[in-house]
């Protein structure tokens, strides 16, 4: 008889949440940590670019990237409220339990990316994915070229993590530079969609040795791409992640698949000429 008990790979880990912090109107930072210690500790070894499969007891479960660094010490997810289990999530009290799976994914291979000048450029809540390797790449600093980080909202109040973006743009050894659509009567910064700060005065974007991380909302993706390929980035040199309706998270149900590709397995990172020959539109 076959006494072994292989690891039910469905079942969620319990998490407790710790708080909660308000970003911008329906978007919310859940900090939460694993109630048994070794899988906090097993799951810190996650990747940025990587992502989560998120359980709500009783309400259903939904893949979520992982905003936080490997490099800092808080797990925590960042979640727009737009259906049924996000709104359960949305309405859980520090200290009530829920389940996490993962990390899983691909992720953005960071240590390929070491010598290289980084240009991140996030629309919106796309500076959800981006924040990891971000955080990442400042953590790790003397690893990397030139590093420039693009963001722009359509509104101030729609610009994510605030606290942390005044000090993206205070500190030094790196350019951060953002942008609203509309601005209201206290913005003093940039006005345009955030294709225009790469035409603003004083700034010259790398093109030679320089990998791109793209990721907002679709007509932002589509407009930026154009611009950096218009700039002489190469398709294989820009790279972005994507979002698909996922169930499993791990290369069994078949939802997530663009043509021959897992987007939960294979994904969610992929370069710009692998979305393109997938005949992906984002
Ligand atoms: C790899 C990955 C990472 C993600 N990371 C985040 C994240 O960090 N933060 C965050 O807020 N959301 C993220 N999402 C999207 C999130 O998973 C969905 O918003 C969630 O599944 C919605 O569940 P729901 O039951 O609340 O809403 P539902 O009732 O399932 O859907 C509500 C609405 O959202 C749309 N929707 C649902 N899922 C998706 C999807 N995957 N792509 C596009 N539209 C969708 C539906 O069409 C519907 O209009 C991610 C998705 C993927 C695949
Ligand atoms: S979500 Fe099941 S195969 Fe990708």
């Amino acid at each position: 008889m076959n006494q072994s008990n292989p690891e039910n790979i469905y079942l969620p880990k319990l998490a407790v949440l710790d708080r909660v912090v308000d970003e911008i109107d329906e978007v919310k930072t859940f900090f939460w940590h694993f109630k048994e210690e070794a899988d906090q500790a097993a799951f810190r070894r996650f990747r940025p670019g990587q992502f989560a499969q998120v359980s709500i007891f009783g309400a259903g479960e939904f893949p979520a990237s992982l905003p936080p660094s490997p490099t800092e010490e808080e797990t925590f997810f960042t979640i727009r409220k737009v259906g049924s289990v996000t709104d359960a999530l949305h309405r859980l009290r520090p200290g009530q339990e829920f389940g996490v799976r993962g990390p899983y994914g691909n992720g953005f291979p960071m240590e390929q990316y070491h010598g290289r000048n980084l240009v991140f450029v996030a629309g919106g809540i796309g500076l959800i994915p981006l924040r990891s390797c971000i955080v990442y790449a400042l953590a790790n600093r003397d690893k990397f070229g030139k590093i420039q980080i693009f963001y722009g909202a359509r509104v101030p109040k729609d610009l994510m993590y605030q606290p942390l973006l005044r000090e993206w743009e205070k500190a030094g050894g790196f350019e951060c530079y953002l942008t609203v659509d509309r601005p209201d009567a206290d913005w003093k910064g940039h006005v345009g969609v955030v294709g225009s700060l790469f035409k603003k005065s004083g700034v010259q974007v790398p093109v030679a040795n320089t990998t791109a991380f793209v990721c907002g909302p679709p007509v932002m993706f589509r407009f930026v791409i154009k611009d950096l390929l218009a700039m002489g980035l190469p398709e294989t040199d820009i790279v972005s992640t994507l979002e698909r309706y996922m169930k499993c998270g791990v290369g069994k149900c078949g939802h997530c698949c663009i043509g021959v590709a897992y987007v939960c397995v294979d994904g969610p990172v992929f370069t710009f000429q692998q979305i393109r020959k997938l005949g992906e539109d984002i």
